[in-house]
């Protein structure tokens, strides 16, 4: 019966000291690329940022994490552009419709500019994809100052100011591209 008991609980130990090697070598790069970036104050939203998506612990090169970076605010801002239409919908001739009405549009042009920039951060045009980013970046400000025109508070206060560091931060990582490597021990 002791055997039997022991078996599970020393199995389940050993798994989760390797998950926790595991992912505190993985979290070692992604701290070495956000410290690098050119504003140190970014460091800390970098990480949490690059946190949200599971294939960070799993990137290897700069490259691939600002890969990630720009999935992530690609999904964000599909999802508050979604969020905003669907507002609209509901509240069909009202006050809200027209700032609402507004920041959909322009999270729609803005979108396809992220799009354009992933397929540039493919080709390794850094510096081009990383501007298209900085240009996205006007969707949440444009939007809110929508809101503020309106006079009514605006649904997305909160997601537009993540958005715009996470885009800001996006924008550094793809500009900053340094081709770091993680280089996994013995493997050279
Ligand atoms: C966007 O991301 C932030 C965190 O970075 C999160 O708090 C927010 O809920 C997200 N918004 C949407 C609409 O996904
Ligand atoms: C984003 O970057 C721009 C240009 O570098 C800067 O002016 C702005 O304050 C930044 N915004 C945030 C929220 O960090
Ligand atoms: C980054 O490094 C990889 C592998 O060493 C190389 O193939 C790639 O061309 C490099 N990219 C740049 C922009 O230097």
């Amino acid at each position: 019966m002791a055997d039997v008991d022991l078996r599970l609980p020393t199995a389940l130990v050993l798994l989760l000291l390797s998950a926790v090697q595991y992912s505190s070598a993985d979290l070692n790069f992604i701290y070495a690329v956000c410290s690098d970036l050119t504003l140190p104050s970014e460091s800390d939203d970098c990480v949490r940022f690059l946190k949200l998506d599971q294939r960070s612990y799993d990137a290897t090169t700069q490259e691939e994490l600002s890969s990630i970076a720009l999935d992530i605010i690609t999904k964000n801002y599909t999802r508050t552009r979604d969020f905003l239409n669907e507002m609209s919908i509901h509240h069909q001739r009202e006050p809200i419709q027209l700032p609402c009405d507004e920041c959909v549009s322009y999270y729609d042009l803005y979108l396809t500019k992220l799009q354009d920039a992933k397929a540039l951060l493919a080709k390794k045009a850094y510096n081009d994809a990383s501007l298209l980013v900085d240009k996205a970046a006007s969707a949440p400000n444009i939007c809110d100052s929508a809101f503020n025109r309106a006079d009514i508070p605006s649904p997305v206060k909160q997601t537009d100011a993540y958005l715009l560091i996470d885009s800001n931060v996006t924008r550094d990582l793809i500009r900053d591209n340094l081709n770091k490597t993680f280089f996994v021990d013995g493997q050279l």
